[in-house]
């Protein structure tokens, strides 16, 4: 603090202000737009995104609240230098009027600033609570009943991508197809309902003790999720009569079940009971019997 006798400024900073009476509105404009492209931001952002329109208005948000904050710090918090005269303990009349015009002033400035800084409250407020949604949307759709349960049934007839009815001769031994529930192949839910459908023989096969119908003419199908990472199983060895995975090469051996004989896959393929019902058509006996594609339950084979 600075003891002088130079000449009385207190009552300039009030005066500086009011010859800027547009600062106020000009912080409360920044202030305002920064929360309308927060709000225009969040909209932006649940209806899918569009990374210029988001770039522009992440910009006015941040911008607006910059703007406002320093244009405060700069016009409307006194800048000094504060300057303490000597003079006597009781001030003069004329001293005492301009200290009441000066509070008077400054009650004034308080009032008008508690709107800016509610305005500024708002401003940093919308855009902490924009920065939830990235956070809330990228937790995705709930899973429901789906890491359990897949749209096969018992009756399901199998049909290829699109949409056709697939028979018992359509593939020759060695050969490999894709397939679906009938009804479920051009859904949301097609991943997990996709199925590696191979014939590597003629006559009924067993994979396992218990499944003695599930491979009828030589028909095997199984799940096509990975049960390391959930990569589609979609290479098929006939010499070997292994499932290849191409993300981290494990293999499966379906005459064993698909049972992982290879890479960090943790257990079998799922395999989905099939039948021939008269008219030649290939049908889930029942959806499976386990989970399909890797989980959280993560068990050994
Ligand atoms: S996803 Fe199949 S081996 Fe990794």
């Amino acid at each position: 603090m600075t003891v002088s006798n130079a000449p009385r400024p207190s009552v300039s900073n009030g005066q500086d202000l009011s010859r800027r009476p547009g600062i106020e509105w000009l912080i409360g404009i920044a202030f305002t737009l920064s929360v309308l492209a927060t709000i225009g931001l969040g909209i932006t952002y649940w209806l899918g995104g569009q990374p210029q329109v988001e770039g522009a208005l992440l910009f006015v948000a941040l911008g607006g609240i910059g703007v406002g904050v320093v244009a405060w710090g700069k016009y409307l918090v006194p800048q000094g230098p504060y300057v303490q005269e000597r003079h006597e303990l009781r001030s003069e009349d004329l001293e005492r009027e301009a200290m009441h015009a000066s509070l008077a002033r400054g009650l004034h400035q308080v009032q008008r600033r508690s709107f800016l800084l509610r305005l500024l409250g708002a401003a940093v407020g919308a855009f902490g609570l924009i920065n939830l949604f990235p956070f809330l949307r990228s937790l995705g759709p709930v899973p429901g009943k789906s890491l359990f349960l897949t749209n096969w049934k018992p009756g399901s007839r199998l049909v290829t991508a699109s949409g056709r009815v697939v028979t018992a001769n359509d593939l020759e031994v060695g050969g490999i197809l894709t397939v679906f529930p009938e009804g479920y192949e051009n859904t949301p839910m097609t991943a997990i309902d996709q199925v590696v459908l191979v014939r590597p023989a003629t006559t009924d096969l067993v994979t396992r003790p218990g499944r003695e119908t599930w491979g009828p003419r030589g028909y095997l199908a199984f799940s096509k999720v990975c049960t390391h990472a959930g990569c589609p199983v979609g290479l098929y060895q006939e010499l070997t009569q292994q499932l290849l995975c191409p993300c981290h090469q494990s293999l499966f051996d379906v005459l064993t079940g698909a049972t992982n004989v290879f890479g960090p896959a943790p257990r079998p393929l799922p395999q989905l009971p099939l039948y021939i019902d008269a008219e030649g058509v290939l049908r889930a006996q029942a959806g499976f019997d386990e989970p399909v594609g890797p989980g959280f339950w993560e068990r050994g084979a």
